[in-house]
């Protein structure tokens, strides 16, 4: 079912299968870029068997799409490809639309504004310190350190912190997130067949199961005491658990326990993602890194990283701007269209699958010069204007653009910070940026890393 067949660019003709096949098995994510910049930005149609999407690609389509007509770009939380996905997070905030999504996100929203997110600076400055503590004996020791399973707990120190107010404890936050991971690896097998029965068991279903029971042996019990015992807190479980009902109806404990895991794994996953990526970047571009610790050691120091110093990392910010452009953790939106319409040259049917991807996007050449280059230059204060919102959007776009986006660009630079004002950051091995596609992108391996102590008894 799942053979390409072929790949259709806008009404110019199609990309014959012997063309199209070997570069998608290659590297599928290069394969669409490709082909959206043969396309020059029209609608591209591609095949597979019966699963027949079309990729929006150009800026001007992107921003029709995801804003101004995005009541007709929906997402079908309903559709076969999400089944798997809601039999892990159901119906929650990430997946949802109508009144079911516009409860969650009015009630989450307040949480995640520029004002409120600044106040929580501080506190993840100090757990970020705290956790980064813990390498200091595998620096000292010479250790190999497990960039993945260090960036885990870092972040998950600093989101149970600030966002679940400690409910969850760092342990349990580091079980549930490499659940999830369980999870997102689990369903490869019903993603691909989407029309089994779930009554004909298939592998990954029981890895799958297992996962979403360690999930809710950790978040159900808090649920229920928060429930028993609503409180004015205003972190991510006390708002959640608050009474308040959709349509008529009571929100349910079902509704509530989807919303958290979804909350959990968004605000976990994608920061650990797109962090992942430095580590084999500063390997393979040795000026960009001298550059990067040279800010670092010239504005925070010896540390501790203070809120005032993250408006001086510009050069940091230019870093992450160029990560999220290359590396994407949210590198795929897909929509279904409500009503047909045309896009650029290309008549969109009513129910067909439109993915919109940062990916593919922010590495066309027609909207970048040498896109493959990681060059944080481009985001600098003084260069060129971008010619278009929408050739640039890591974090989406319209009403359901990213909740967390602010956060991200605080805590993303307090964990580079931290880390890079006490450690100098090798990688054990060679530096590889093949992208893994997954519930988002990670390098292809987890990388070892190695971290040197900086010797700062010499400093002026
Ligand atoms: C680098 C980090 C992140 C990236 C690249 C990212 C990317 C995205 C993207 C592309 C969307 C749009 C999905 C769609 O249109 O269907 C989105 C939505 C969302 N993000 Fe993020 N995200 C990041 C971090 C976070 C964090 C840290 C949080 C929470 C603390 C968060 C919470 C959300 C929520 C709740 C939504 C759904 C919004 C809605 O549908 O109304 N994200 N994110």
């Amino acid at each position: 079912m799942s053979a390409i067949q072929d790949v259709r660019v806008g009404t110019a003709g199609s990309v014959p299968l012997r063309r199209a096949l070997p570069r998608l098995l290659r590297s599928p994510l290069d394969a669409l870029v490709g082909f959206a910049d043969e396309a020059g930005g029209e609608v591209v149609r591609l095949s597979f068997g019966t699963f027949r999407p079309y990729l929006v690609a150009h800026p001007e389509h992107l921003q029709h799409v995801l804003r101004d007509n995005a009541a007709n770009y929906v997402r079908d939380g309903k559709g076969l490809l999400w089944r798997p996905v809601r039999r892990a997070v159901g119906d929650a905030i990430l997946v949802a639309e109508g009144p079911r999504w516009s409860s969650s996100r009015d009630v989450l929203q307040p949480l995640f504004t520029a004002k409120r997110v600044e106040t929580l600076v501080d506190g993840m400055a100090v757990a970020i310190g705290e956790a980064v503590d813990v390498l200091n004996e595998p620096a000292r020791t010479e250790q190999a350190v497990d960039a993945n399973e260090a960036l885990s707990r870092i972040v998950c120190q600093a989101t149970m912190r600030v966002l679940f107010a400690d409910k969850i404890s760092v342990p349990d936050a580091v079980r549930v997130v490499a659940a999830l991971g369980t999870i997102a690896t689990a369903m490869v097998p019903r993603l691909l067949v989407p029309f089994m029965p779930y009554a004909i068991p298939m592998p990954g279903d029981r890895a799958f199961r297992d996962a979403v029971q360690t999930i809710d042996d950790v978040v159900l019990p808090i649920i229920r005491e928060t429930m028993r015992q609503p409180s004015d807190s205003p972190d991510i479980i006390s708002t959640l658990c608050r009474p308040r009902s959709v349509d008529g109806q009571e929100v349910t404990e079902q509704q509530i326990r989807d919303d958290v895991v979804a909350m959990i794994s968004t605000s976990t996953e994608t920061t650990i993602a797109v962090l992942s990526w430095l580590w084999p970047v500063l390997e393979r571009y040795p000026d960009v890194a001298g550059r990067l610790y040279d800010e670092i050691d010239r504005v925070v120091g010896a540390g501790p990283i203070q809120r005032s110093h993250i408006a001086e990392l510009q050069y940091t910010r230019m870093v992450l701007d160029e990560l999220l452009r290359l590396y994407p953790a949210g590198w795929m939106i897909p929509r279904t269209a409500v009503a047909s319409e045309t896009l650029g040259r290309t008549r969109i049917p009513s129910g067909a699958t439109v993915l919109v991807s940062p990916y593919v996007t922010q590495r066309m050449a027609a909207f970048w010069d040498d896109p493959e280059i990681f060059d944080p230059e481009r985001f600098a204060p003084t260069a060129p204007r971008r010619q278009h919102r929408y050739s640039f959007f890591p974090f989406g776009g319209g009403p359901h653009q990213c909740l967390g986006q602010y956060l991200f660009l605080l805590e993303a630079p307090l964990i580079i910070a931290t880390l890079l004002s006490r450690f100098r950051i090798q990688l054990r091995g060679n530096a590889d940026l093949t992208p893994r596609m997954g519930a988002s992108l990670r390098p292809r391996q987890n990388a070892q890393l190695t971290l040197v102590p900086v010797d700062r008894s010499h400093a002026g």
